[in-house]
Parts: C-alpha cells; sequence; structure tokens
C-alpha cells in the first residue's frame, strides 16, 4: 500500500531541513500535492505530515507516544531530560496535571498585573537613551515577571545573565555547532541555579508560596507518591520560565507587525476587548517559531493508504498547518480580522501544539502566552510613543528561531501623555 505515497527520493535529507527550514515540510506537501510523504532524516526513515486530519491523527495517543521520539540534542538544550515533554499515558496526564494546576483564571490574572508591571518599570528609564533593542529589552522583562510569577528569587545583578541563558536554551532548537553548545550550557547553569532553589524550600531555608509554580514543583509527588528528584523538578519549573522568556520573541514579532501593517496600530489602541485576541493569534500564526513536532508510532495501522510501522518517527507540519491554503485563506497575509470567523478547532491553528491540554502534549502555557502578549502589546501601543529609525526588519524561515538582525531597534521612546 505504502508504495502509493510520495516519497522523497534521496539518500538522507537533513541538510535540506538546515537549508530550507520552516518550509521544508510545506514545500514538499505543495510540491508532492499530498499531505503525507516519505523521507530520510538523520539516517532514519521519517513520515512527515500535515493539515487539520494529520493533526488530528498526530494527537491521538492510542496512536502515537513521545517516547524515544525527543532527540537528545534537543533534551540537552530546550527541555532537559526526563521532562513532562517526553512522558506518555498516566504518567504524563499526571505530570501535566501539575502544570496544568497553575494555569488557574486568578493565577492568570496575578501574571497580567506582573507584566503591566514589569514593563512600567523597565520603560521608566528609556526615555534617557537614545535607542533600545527591544528584543533584549522584553526578554529581560520577561525573565522578570517569570520570576515574579513563579515565585524564584532573583537578584538585580544576576538578571541580564538568566536572561540570556534562558534565551540561549530557547535559541538553541535549531542549531548545530557553537549555538547548540551554547545552549547545553545554559541549561547546565540555568539547572543549577533552579535545582539549588528547590532543595532550598524543601530544606526550609526558603519561603516559598502554595500559589507558586517553585511551590507547587518543590513539593509534587509522582504516581508512586514520591517528590520529584530534586533535578528533575528544576527541569520543570524551567519548562515554566523559559517559555515565558520565549514570549519575547512573539512580543518582537507583534511590535514589527504593528510596524509593518500600521492599520493594525491604531485598531489595537482602539482596542474594544476582541481586537488584542484576534492580533496576537495571528502573530502566532503569522509568524514562524515551532517548526514541526516529532512522535513515535505506538502500534501499526494505516492512514491514507500508508502504512504506519510501529517505532517509525513521524513529524507534524505545525508551520505549514497554520500557513495551509486549504485552511487559511490567503495564508502569507496578515490579517487578525480572520480570527473573527475562526471556529476554534484544535487541529487547525497549531502555533503551540493541538489536541487537548489534559490528555495530550499541547503547550501548558498557551493561555499564559496569549495574556502576556496581549499585555505587553497593548503597554507598546497605548502607553508608549517611539519611533522607528531604518533597519532591516526582514523574519526569514530558515534559521530556527527567526530574528530579524537588529533584534528591532526603537528610537525616542517616551511614555505617552
Ligand atoms: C509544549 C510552543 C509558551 C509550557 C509546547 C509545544 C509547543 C509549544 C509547540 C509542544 C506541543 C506538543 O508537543 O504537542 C510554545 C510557544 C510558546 C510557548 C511557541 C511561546 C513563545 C509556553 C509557556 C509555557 C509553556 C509560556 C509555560 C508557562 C509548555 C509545556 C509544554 C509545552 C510545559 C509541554 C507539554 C506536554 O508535553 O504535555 N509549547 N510554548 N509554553 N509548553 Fe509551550
Amino acid at each position: 500500500r505504502t508504495e502509493r505515497v510520495p516519497r522523497e527520493k534521496t539518500i538522507d535529507d537533513t541538510f535540506k531541513v538546515l537549508t530550507e527550514g520552516y518550509m521544508y515540510i510545506p514545500n514538499r506537501r505543495a510540491r508532492l500535492r499530498s499531505n503525507i510523504f516519505i523521507t530520510r532524516l538523520l539516517g532514519q526513515k521519517v513520515i512527515c505530515i500535515g493539515g487539520k486530519e494529520a493533526a488530528q491523527l498526530f494527537y491521538d495517543t492510542e496512536k502515537f507516544q513521545r517516547k524515544g521520539a525527543v532527540p537528545n540534542r534537543i533534551q540537552e538544550s530546550l527541555f532537559g531530560k526526563k521532562a513532562v515533554q517526553a512522558l506518555d499515558g498516566v504518567e504524563h496526564q499526571h505530570r501535566k496535571q501539575l502544570f496544568m494546576s497553575l494555569m488557574t483564571k486568578e493565577r492568570l490574572q496575578w501574571l497580567t498585573k506582573i507584566t503591566e508591571k514589569q514593563w512600567q518599570q523597565a520603560t521608566k528609564k528609556w526615555h534617557k537613551r537614545k535607542k533600545i533593542t527591544l528584543f533584549d529589552e522584553a526578554r529581560e522583562i520577561m525573565v522578570r515577571t517569570a520570576c515574579e510569577w513563579a515565585g524564584v528569587p532573583l537578584q538585580e545583578e544576576k538578571v541580564s545573565e538568566r536572561a540570556n541563558d534562558l534565551g540561549d536554551m530557547i535559541d538553541a532548537f535549531g542549531a548545530v555547532g557553537p549555538r547548540h553548545w551554547a545552549g547545553r550550557q545554559a541549561r547546565n547553569r540555568s539547572e543549577r541555579w533552579i535545582r539549588s532553589i528547590i532543595e532550598k524550600v524543601r530544606a526550609e531555608e526558603l519561603d516559598a508560596s502554595p500559589d507558586s509554580a517553585l511551590y507547587a514543583m518543590a513539593w509534587h509527588r509522582d504516581l508512586d507518591g514520591k517528590l520529584l528528584v530534586s533535578q528533575i523538578a528544576a527541569v520543570e519549573l524551567i519548562n515554566i520560565i523559559r517559555p515565558i522568556v520565549a514570549i519575547a520573541r512573539y512580543v518582537t514579532f507583534g511590535a514589527i507587525a504593528l510596524h509593518d501593517y500600521p492599520e493594525t496600530r491604531e485598531k489595537l489602541q482602539a482596542d474594544d476587548g476582541n481586537y488584542s485576541q484576534w492580533f496576537v493569534q495571528e502573530v502566532r500564526r503569522f509568524y514562524p517559531f515551532g517548526p514541526f513536532l516529532g512522535a513515535r508510532v505506538k502500534r501499526d495501522f494505516i492512514w491514507q493508504d500508508c502504512r504506519f510501522k510501529k517505532g517509525t518517527l513521524v513529524l507534524l507540519d505545525i508551520y505549514g498547518t497554520n500557513h495551509d491554503p486549504k485552511l487559511w485563506k490567503k495564508p502569507n497575509e496578515f490579517q487578525p480580522e480572520r480570527f473573527k470567523d475562526w471556529e476554534g478547532s484544535p487541529f487547525d491553528f497549531i502555533p503551540q501544539g493541538g489536541g487537548d491540554y489534559h490528555k495530550g502534549h499541547r503547550c501548558a502555557g498557551e493561555w499564559v502566552t496569549i495574556e502576556v502578549m496581549k499585555t505587553s502589546l497593548e503597554f507598546l501601543t497605548q502607553k508608549l510613543d517611539y519611533q522607528v529609525p531604518a533597519q532591516d526588519l526582514h523574519i526569514g524561515t530558515v534559521r530556527m528561531p527567526p530574528l530579524p538582525e537588529s533584534g528591532f531597534v526603537l528610537k525616542n521612546v517616551h511614555a505617552r501623555l
């Protein structure tokens, strides 16, 4: 049967993933006119799938597992070892509940307040500077926000070092060579830092507020009733802090969108409560961040005439699904209003994964991301005036993750009167 499924005639396409980046799967889906094709990557057969039906399949936990799907190099830099991302079944659900329990309405409202306060404090000094680099500043603001929300003490003189380390872990995910090694070292340093904090909480040398992520991770008990070893508790607490820092990239993309599509700025300034939601959704759909996700076939099955054999690596095309012309009208245009009519399917808009939060691996921090983005972009448009000097703001689709060279320089930043 599998003979009918398009196949890349290649010995190994790994190099092409590095050179085509986010477009590797979408280019082939378009060329082969198929939502499924077979290729070879890192010396193994890989099935690539994309689109809504593919996402629905990918999130069927009867058919797929994550064990053995996350490459070591990603665990050593981005995720950490033995983290929620690589668990399956009841063990995964139990650990995931730990994350989801932090996402209550009250805690999200509190996070919004912290975010706004941190922007206010940071921007107070900006009028004294001729220019600032938005990405760098946003990253520090996010580190402060994340630590305050998570209950993690942060020494003032360490802020920029921590911001660099957490940023380097994110920056490493699509990298080979020095960028990957920087990510690994950053992870080692960050794990040491957070592990010592967890240990202090357990030794009652440091107070953790019962509604903080620090407390939750320090005192979480696994299914066998035991506390997590402090190393894993640290990895999971970093799984809260690091991705909040990652929101700095989306804030920068959002600010670039406001610049590139000035009509959106006016609408966001006059927001009636809906527009900011559509705007941040469109930023998350339009700009590249997560390229694809991997899982391994749990047991043999057939889908669209393709035999999925147990153990095979399958990649779900995130970027291409968010730009799929069958799902999105004019997918390469930035149009926040498209979300007015979006039906809210868990499988067609998947910048942070799809499916169910509790049962599957969909991002635990999607609501956090949306709220922090809204607060940050509303602050930028409603509370600040600034000018954008000439610079190259192109956001490419090859480097993973992308960022314009300048990091988005702003000048003459002042509080709005
Ligand atoms: C998982 C993207 C922000 C916590 C994921 C996944 C993606 C993703 C693609 C994988 C989904 C899957 O494997 O099926 C992003 C992006 C973010 C972001 C682009 C914003 C820049 C956050 C935030 C948090 C967070 C703010 C926490 C506060 C997690 C956790 C997982 C996850 C814990 C693992 C879930 C699991 O394996 O069950 N994220 N995320 N993320 N994310 Fe996020």
